[in-house]
């Protein structure tokens, strides 16, 4: 009786340790972000870069080209250039946005997306997805939320390590979406370039189905089990999802899923710093073009012709990061669990006592 009373009590104390640190929404949504400036021939920690066809710009010139703005309904809207018509010479990068994030993100947290739109276009490569800064890639890890390009219908999770973090073969591990590869180190030499571990979601996750259905949302879950995502169309958002205390537990089987026994997240993974972006073409894009715009010609024909990006777009809800640390960037110092374990104990000694 009394196993069972601390157990469950263990229990509700370990759900209130998510607690928010951040909301990004509405119009205070771009402060906590810088904003890559310039081309994309090297990454955040001066790395190769993907090698989009971008100009990547600073956040007054995106604010005042309204590639980032908060429309009428005050959703967040991050968009390509879609306005500038370019010479066909080779040399003209399209205006685009890539912010990353001024907090850390680390074990512990739970990362949700509820958006209405993802860009989606032949030569367009939208990712929400977070690497850790304080070393070289992929030396702290890279975990991929959203992220798939040109007329691709599926969402892709990803992870993207050093050697030893895998996903198990197929059927080790329950999640609804489809395994496409196991080996999440960068250089393994039996998977295409960089593929790392992917699980690939529904029709709805991406593209125009997404935007037709109302778009939805999705959530990692980072803890000592490992990494999970889940997503859920418009329709079939859990309700605790916009509230201060989601509850994942009670979200079904997540879409993907890294468990612990196969890659050790406190090896593999550092503070991770979160990335929104659009790029066009670079090497993903590039790599797949033909089978996922077939006749369409070369990808980097298309960056000139402002057209293409019309879909090229976020319509963004809110991203709410929880953690069960206070060094994630949130400002509140009150910490209910801390109350809540102190009258836990303060019963099991009143009960213990009688
Ligand atoms: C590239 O972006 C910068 C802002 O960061 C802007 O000043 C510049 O005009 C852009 N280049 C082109 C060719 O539009
Ligand atoms: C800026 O873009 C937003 C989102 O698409 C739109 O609602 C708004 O009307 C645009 N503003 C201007 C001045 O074009
Ligand atoms: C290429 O086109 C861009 C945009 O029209 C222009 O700014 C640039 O000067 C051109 N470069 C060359 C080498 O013609
Ligand atoms: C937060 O969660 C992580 C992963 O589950 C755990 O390793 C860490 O000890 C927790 N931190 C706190 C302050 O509870
Ligand atoms: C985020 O992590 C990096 C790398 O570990 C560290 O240098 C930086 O100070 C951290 N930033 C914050 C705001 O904690
Ligand atoms: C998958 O879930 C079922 C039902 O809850 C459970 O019986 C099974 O052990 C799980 N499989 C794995 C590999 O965790
Ligand atoms: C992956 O391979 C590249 C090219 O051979 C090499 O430069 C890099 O150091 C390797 N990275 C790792 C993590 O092994
Ligand atoms: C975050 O902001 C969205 C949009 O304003 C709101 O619906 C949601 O409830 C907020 N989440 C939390 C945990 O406050």
């Amino acid at each position: 009786m009394l196993l069972l009373l601390v157990a469950s009590l263990v229990q509700i104390s370990l759900a209130q340790k998510l607690q928010l640190a951040r909301n990004y929404t509405g119009q205070g949504f771009f402060d906590p972000w810088n904003f890559k400036i310039g081309n994309d021939a090297h990454d955040l920690t001066g790395g190769k870069g993907n090698m989009g066809t971008v100009n990547f710009t600073d956040q007054a010139f995106a604010q005042q080209q309204n590639l980032t703005s908060v429309n009428a309904a005050g959703n967040v809207v991050i968009k390509v250039d879609d306005f500038t018509s370019a010479q066909p010479n080779g040399t003209y990068g399209r205006n685009t946005v890539l912010m990353y994030s001024k907090d850390n993100i680390t074990a512990g947290s739970l990362v949700i997306m509820d958006a209405v739109h993802i860009p989606f276009g032949c030569s367009v490569w939208p990712a929400f997805w977070m690497r850790g800064l304080g070393a070289v890639w992929p030396n702290l890890g890279e975990i991929d939320i959203i992220e798939n390009v040109n007329l691709a219908t599926d969402n892709q999770y990803s992870l993207h390590t050093l050697e030893g973090c895998t996903h198990p073969v197929q059927g080790q591990v329950n999640e609804t979406g489809t395994l496409i590869s196991t080996d999440c180190f960068t250089n393994d030499t039996t998977q295409p370039d960089n593929e790392g571990c992917v699980i690939a979601d529904s029709d709805f996750s991406f593209g125009s189905k997404f935007a037709q259905s109302g778009g939805g949302a999705f959530a990692m879950l980072w803890d000592d089990e490992g990494i999970k995502m889940w997503f859920f169309t418009r329709s079939a958002v859990p309700s605790d999802m916009a509230t201060a205390s989601p509850n994942p537990s009670g979200w079904g089987t997540p879409s993907a899923f890294w468990p612990q026994s196969s890659c050790n997240t406190a090896q593999f993974f550092g503070p991770q710093t979160l990335i929104l972006e659009t790029n066009v073409c670079g090497n993903f894009a590039l790599d797949v073009f033909s089978q996922t715009c077939p006749n369409s010609g070369q990808c980097t024909d298309l960056v000139v012709v402002p057209t293409n990006y019309v879909d090229a777009y976020w319509e963004i809800k809110y991203i709410a990061v929880f953690s069960n640390s206070s060094s994630t960037g949130g400002t509140s110092t009150v910490k209910p669990w801390t109350l809540l374990s102190s009258t836990i104990m303060g019963g099991i000694i009143g009960y213990l006592l009688l």
